[in-house]
Order: structure tokens, then C-alpha cells, then sequence
């Protein structure tokens, strides 16, 4: 058996000021340096405005900075866009890739996603490959075969567990404090590692994330599903308290 160790990332969105990132990046460092070596792994990822001074804060403790999109191009003309190196620059070591606000909002394909991961891999990031079903997806019985085309359309060749995690987000469940039931997460996880044999050597190290109203309240029983590496934690992650007792519920 392969023990895969837990990760919980924080994404933080399009949310805070300098001060309030500054304030929560610090609070973390002071939790993590009280509790002592722990057995999960912590992840970051500040809007880009923050990548610079949070890293500052976070440099030295064992918290992971991470973006939250890249461009697939290494530099250029493309006004607003942040490139891979860019972020490894800064200290990155993740990137989120596909968020689903970014496939439905910004209207990202598969193939523009693989293209991403690739660049993201170019510079040594891993890339944090975000899956997930719409409600209507779910409810027509669509949802493995969904989640099957993105994995099968989103990561290119090249990947391994070192330079890819896959992040599990049903839409249906972000921000709206409902979360999928254990046996459907149970059954998508285990899924998505069968589809990810085509993919990459090692699908059985590779980090399987769930996200979506992930919650101090939740996620005991989450994190305890076989195939369940971790979470991506959205709205919880912006209150240190609740980011941490999520990280803690898996120790
Ligand atoms: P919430 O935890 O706010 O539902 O967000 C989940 C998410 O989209 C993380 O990427």
C-alpha cells in the first residue's frame, strides 16, 4: 500500500487586502511553528497581488506558496497574465490549474488547461489540476464520464506525482456550503484513479484532492475516505482557525 501524505491548500480567490493576507500568512506561520513537525502538507494560494509578501512571510516555515492560474505561454503580449516562471520566481512551488471559476467564468477548454499544466511543468511548478460535474451533470447521471474527459483532456504528457495533484471540486458544491456525500466522493476518487493509469507512471502517489464548503465541521469524515489525499479549501481557508482545524483533522 502506498501512503500518500495529506495535502490542504488553501485558495484564497479574489479575496484580501495587503494587511488581511498578511495577518492570515502570519497567523499560519504561528500555528505551524507552535504544533511542531506534522504529518500533512500545507499549501497557499494568495491572489497575485499577495504572492510577493505572503512568500515573504511564509519563507523559511513549511507552508507552500502557490498561484492561482498561469499563462501557457513562457512570456509575451498578453496583457493581465501571469506566467509560470513568474510564479516560481517569486517562490511558488504549485499552481492551481482549470479551477472550474476559471473553465465556466473565463471560459477555459481542456486543451487550454493541458496547455498550462504543461508550462507550469516547464517551470518546475506542480500543478494543481482542478476536475469537477455541474449539477445538471450529476443529476443525468454524467458525472464519472465528465470527470473522465476532463483528466483525459487536461493533463498532458510528462505528468507524475511529482508535478501534478488532481483537485475534485464538484461545482454544485463551492461556496454553496453543500458538500457531496462521502460514498459519491468515495466513488469519483477511486474513479479518478483508475483514469489517471493512462495518464501518468505512478497514478497510486498521485495526491487526489476533494473540494467544495470543505469545513472545520466536514472534514474529519472527508479526509478519512480512501483515495482522499487532502482538500481544497476555499472560504474556510480565509479564517486561520478553520484552515487550520481542517489540516488538523487529518493528523
Ligand atoms: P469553497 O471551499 O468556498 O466551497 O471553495 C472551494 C474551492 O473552489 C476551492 O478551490
Amino acid at each position: 500500500m502506498v501512503l500518500r501524505r495529506k495535502l490542504i491548500a488553501g485558495n484564497w480567490k479574489m479575496n484580501g487586502l495587503y494587511a488581511d493576507g498578511m495577518a492570515l500568512a502570519q497567523e499560519l506561520v504561528g500555528r505551524i511553528t507552535a504544533a511542531g513537525p506534522v504529518g500533512f502538507d500545507l499549501l497557499v494560494c494568495p491572489p497575485a497581488t499577495l504572492l510577493y509578501p505572503v512568500g515573504q512571510v511564509l519563507a523559511g516555515h513549511p507552508i507552500a506558496l502557490g498561484g492561482q492560474d498561469c499563462h501557457a505561454a513562457e512570456k509575451g503580449a498578453h496583457t493581465g497574465d501571469l506566467s509560470a516562471p513568474m510564479l516560481t520566481d517569486l517562490g511558488a512551488r504549485y499552481v492551481i490549474v482549470g479551477h472550474s471559476e476559471r473553465r465556466y467564468d473565463h471560459g477555459e477548454t481542456d486543451g487550454d488547461i493541458a496547455a498550462k499544466v504543461a508550462a507550469a511543468h516547464a517551470a518546475g511548478l506542480v500543478a494543481v489540476v482542478c476536475v469537477g460535474e455541474t449539477l445538471a451533470q450529476r443529476e443525468s447521471g454524467a458525472a464519472l464520464t465528465v470527470v473522465a474527459d476532463q483528466i483525459a483532456g487536461s493533463i498532458p504528457a510528462g505528468s507524475t506525482s511529482h508535478n501534478l495533484v488532481v483537485a475534485y471540486e464538484p461545482v454544485w458544491a463551492i461556496g454553496t456550503g453543500r458538500t457531496a456525500q462521502v460514498a459519491d466522493v468515495a466513488e469519483m476518487h477511486a474513479h479518478i484513479r483508475t483514469v489517471l493509469a493512462a495518464k501518468v507512471p505512478d497514478p497510486e502517489k498521485v495526491q487526489i484532492l476533494y473540494g467544495g464548503s470543505v469545513k472545520p465541521a466536514n472534514a474529519a469524515s472527508l479526509m478519512a475516505i480512501a483515495d482522499v489525499d487532502g482538500a481544497l479549501v476555499g472560504g474556510a481557508s480565509l479564517v486561520a482557525g478553520d484552515f487550520w482545524a481542517i489540516a488538523e483533522s487529518c493528523r
